[in-house]
């Protein structure tokens, strides 16, 4: 695994840059560009900007899957994928049938297995056993956790599904998550973390000497990138 650290004062260009980059790479390559959206707050103005970009994406041929989702309906205010609608893909022509929306309204364990049939069906349809993302974009909580891999949770676990319905004790709720399996499948994971109060965690996950869940995060063959803005 090939890691780079990169601490910026332009945080929301750079991020765009890093995807953009990608997108060119993965389409010159391989034809596609499959890229895996985080959510929470810190992506909302890099998605804002990348549906904005210049740079000539060609969207027919981008795929997008998410991390993670909350259990709710694609319209409530909570929907990692309703802040990732407003911000980019309403504003780009992706084909609706490439942008694979976790069903956050169904009962979580359906949602978990439907996403898991939807990825490995894509998977197979590369020949590969597990699906493997060209870029996933990760962002980090103040207890280190990362897409929906919390602390403590059953997720951490999970060694061999892609997609889990995982119980979260703090928010007495089920999240549904892509496990370490998948995500260290990716060629290329990029955290993007711009709070300092998050600086402290950062530096105990890159030590290496800390269990946090985002730590747990090495893409076998692939590259890790940290986009700090601190
Ligand atoms: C979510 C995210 C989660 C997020 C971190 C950081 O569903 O909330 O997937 O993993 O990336 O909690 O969130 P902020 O960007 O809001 O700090």
């Amino acid at each position: 695994m090939k890691r780079r650290l990169i601490h910026t004062n332009s945080f929301v260009e750079d991020a765009v840059n890093i995807i953009t980059d990608a997108a060119r790479d993965a389409i010159e390559t391989n034809g596609i560009f499959r890229i895996g959206l985080c959510g929470g707050n810190t992506p909302k103005p890099v998605y804002s900007l990348l549906a904005k970009s210049r740079e000539p994406i060609d969207w027919n041929k981008v795929l997008v899957t998410f991390g993670d989702e909350r259990c709710v309906p694609p319209d409530d205010a909570q929907s990692n994928y309703r802040m990732a609608n407003e911000a980019f893909l309403s504003h780009v022509p992706i084909p609706a049938e490439n942008v694979h929306r976790i069903q956050g309204e169904l009962e979580p364990e359906k949602a978990a297995s439907d996403y898991e049939h939807v990825l490995l069906e894509s998977a197979g349809r590369f020949s590969e056993p597990r699906y493997v993302h060209d870029l996933l974009l990760l962002g980090m909580g103040d207890d280190g956790h990362t897409a929906s891999l919390f602390p403590e949770t059953a997720a951490l676990e999970e060694t061999d599904r892609n997609v889990v319905a995982n119980f979260v004790p703090k928010f007495d709720t089920h999240r549904i998550t892509m496990t370490f399996p998948l995500i260290n499948a990716a060629r290329h994971v990029c955290f993007l973390v711009n709070d300092p109060a998050k600086e402290s965690i950062v530096e105990k996950v890159l030590s290496g000497m800390s269990d946090y869940p985002a730590a747990r995060v090495h893409p076998e063959s692939g590259e890790l990138t940290w986009l700090l803005s601190f």
